[in-house]
């Protein structure tokens, strides 16, 4: 007899968060149980990036914490659950590891059957959920991803939910990381988007001349150390102590461009039907108002919420969702190992 519903336990743990979700999954709906993530920002400010050894060491404090914390809230046992979903990659392999191991630990105590999911597939996902209604999304395919995060910048074609292929990406440094290092050359505090992007908003895009790298090299490939680069000088070269504001408008204005320039290229070129983004840098206002307004006439154009934007739980059991309707397997806790470099092509 087929089951009415699929109830699944999802953990990620894959760079300086520790996150853990029950989300049970009926034909025409899902219900999130619980959701809880503990980010560790705060300890990393200090260091104005995260560092592995640190990141890893404080998920061993938090992790017990924030698994029973998500068992209480969500009023389950994990006797209850039909799988367990893990982030096996790519990742801080330290930071992989802790919720590998849990899960694996779970799974051989309860005799429950493993899905190992990559987490940039799962970003990418979210875009099969209606994360405010709780429903399924019927999207049309060939769909086009863009994944901007701290150490990623994709955009990925799609032609099936987990049938997919890079066909651009950063050539050097992530989008977010040029966030991160502008801030740090500006004295901001780290993570850098948000505080650049917040000055930003008092800036002239045009108050500096900064270069759009890539911008005529056929494909669809982006850079971002040379804009980096760029504004080191600018700050060394000239007193821009009164100017901050302008110097983050001018960077983000020409970082953003560049990843939409290349965005709008891949969309015609593959005829997308739908654009969906994810990663840190879609919680980015001035990116997510530029995508609806370049592309909502040629295409459906899906952002999370911002709630889903950052690393977390939810987007792995989404992702387990997805990939077992099509055709994945869960395995023996066993059979499942962390892999640091993992593509997003392999699932
Ligand atoms: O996906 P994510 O949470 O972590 C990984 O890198 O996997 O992305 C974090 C990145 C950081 O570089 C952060 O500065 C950037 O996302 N970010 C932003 C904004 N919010 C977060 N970048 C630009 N504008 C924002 N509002
Ligand atoms: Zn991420």
């Amino acid at each position: 007899m087929k089951k009415e519903s699929q109830l699944i336990m999802a953990i990620e743990s894959s760079c300086d968060e520790a996150s853990v979700a029950f989300v049970r999954f009926f034909d025409t709906h899902f219900e999130v149980l619980s959701h809880v993530v503990y980010s560790q920002i705060e300890i990393h400010q200090k260091t104005h990036g995260v560092v592995p050894e640190v990141a890893a060491r404080k998920h061993v404090e938090t992790f017990p914490w924030v698994l029973d914390e998500a068992i209480t809230k969500a009023g389950v046992g994990i006797a209850d659950v039909d799988c367990i979903a893990v982030t096996y990659g790519p990742g801080l392999i330290g930071s992989l590891m802790m919720g590998v191991q849990v899960a694996k630990s779970l799974a051989l105590a309860y005799h429950k059957p493993l899905v190992a999911i990559n987490h940039l597939r799962a970003h990418l996902q979210t875009a099969f959920f209606d994360l405010e209604q709780k429903k399924y999304r019927d999207v049309k395919f060939p769909m086009m991803g863009l994944l901007v995060s701290g150490g990623h910048t994709e955009l990925v074609h799609f032609t099936t939910p987990v049938e997919m292929k890079i066909i651009g990406q950063t050539l050097d440094d992530a989008i977010g990381e040029s966030f991160d290092k502008v801030a740090t050359l500006l004295n901001l505090p780290y993570p850098g988007g948000p505080h650049v992007s917040k000055m930003a908003q008092q800036g002239d895009v045009h108050g500096f001349d900064l270069p759009i790298a890539m911008k005529h090299s056929h494909d669809y490939n982006v850079s971002y150390s040379g804009l980096k680069t760029a504004v080191r000088d600018l700050v060394k070269k000239n007193d821009v102590h009164e100017r901050v504001a302008d110097v983050c408008a001018s960077f983000e204005y020409v970082a953003l461009e560049q990843i939409l320039q290349k965005t709008v290229k891949a969309v015609q070129d593959f005829g997308s039907k739908t654009l969906c983004m994810a990663g840190g840098v879609s919680a980015n206002r001035v990116l997510r108002s530029e995508l609806v307004s370049r592309f909502s006439n040629s295409c459906e154009v899906i952002i999370p919420p911002f709630e889903v934007c950052t690393d977390n739980a939810l987007m792995i059991a989404l992702s387990a969702y997805i990939e077992l309707q099509n055709g994945a397997q869960a395995v023996d806790y066993s059979a499942v190992m962390s892999k640091p470099n993992l593509s997003i092509e392999i699932r």
